[in-house]
């Protein structure tokens, strides 16, 4: 009888000393985020938040919402709780961050975000429409995170060809429901915001006193930029299909291939000695182009 209550009370000991661990390691993660505290957090405090915990691990958080940088332009304000008056942004606020960054943000920002009671989202480019390279394939386009009634929507931009593409987020086959679970909807949160994009990797400078909060360097240049750069994925299957059923030329179709190549380097060498930029839009040579430069791409 005696040696069960020992038995009894060593295993009583043992799941209090597990559990003191589990405790121990917890607060160990939440040691190196000194401001951590469960309580509820108001707009600022969210607004705040995110950013804060990116700049502990040297991500930047760049605030590429378009309402914000206008105002930020015409009204150069100081504090976080300034882009948060009079509900002129909707509660809703687009940022972005580079795309190495996201296995960071996943393991050890998410987590704490979730603790902090943020809802959080991952959008991925599942099935889009036309696939650009392997790598890119599922990879996160876009993150949403949502607190009460506030909702910070994050660009995920992927490093390219001397670019940042940014996918679309109807690449993503489970879009919908992902967005039931944050009570958005696409019509009303997120149709304005998604559109496949190749944006000039912009210099970027601290915001105002928001720790880990960046704006671009020259907010009219971004903006500009920013308002032009859909980005439509060269459809390489179809170019590589058309190019296999025109393998054979006849002799008339090469004298005019022969005619524009030369029509098109006359034009080009004109443009370049009158230091004007241009470049193919649509077309056959752009077509040529897509084979080429992805054959390229795929047998580095
Ligand atoms: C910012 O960009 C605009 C538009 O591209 C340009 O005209 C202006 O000179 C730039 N300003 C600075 C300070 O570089």
């Amino acid at each position: 009888m005696a040696s069960c209550t020992t038995v009894l009370v060593c295993c009583l000991l043992l799941v209090f000393i597990l559990a003191q661990l589990f405790a121990y390691n917890k607060l160990s993660v939440m040691k190196n985020f000194p401001s951590f505290q469960t309580s509820q957090l108001s707009d600022e405090e969210a607004l705040l938040e995110l950013p804060l915990l990116c700049s502990r691990l040297d991500i930047k958080l760049y605030l590429l919402d378009m309402k914000c940088l206008d105002y930020v332009q015409s009204h150069n304000p100081k504090h976080a709780k300034d882009l948060l008056l009079e509900d002129q942004f909707d509660k809703f606020y687009s940022f972005g961050m580079d795309g190495k960054n996201i296995h960071f943000f996943q393991a050890q920002i998410d987590p704490l975000l979730q603790i902090k009671g943020f809802d959080i989202i991952y959008i991925r480019n599942i099935q889009p429409e036309q696939l650009p390279r392997p790598t890119f394939k599922n990879k996160v386009v876009t993150i949403l995170l949502k607190k009460q009634d506030l909702i910070f929507h994050i660009y995920v931009l992927h490093p390219r060809e001397g670019f940042w593409w940014v996918g679309s987020v109807t690449s993503d086959p489970y879009l919908s429901g992902h967005l039931n679970t944050l009570g958005l909807s696409l019509a009303d949160h997120v149709y304005e915001v998604n559109s496949e994009r190749a944006l000039e990797k912009f210099q970027s400078k601290p915001f105002a006193q928001i720790p880990g909060l960046y704006i671009p360097d020259n907010i009219t240049h971004f903006l500009t930029e920013f308002r032009a750069s859909k980005f439509k994925e060269c459809p390489v299957s179809k170019a590589r299909m058309f190019s296999k059923e025109h393998r054979y030329i006849t002799s008339q179709a090469f004298r005019f291939m022969h005619k524009s190549y030369k029509l098109l380097s006359r034009v080009a060498s004109i443009m370049y000695h009158s230091n004007v930029e241009f470049w193919l839009s649509s077309g056959t040579c752009l077509g040529k182009f897509c084979i080429q430069f992805h054959h390229h791409k795929g047998s580095r």
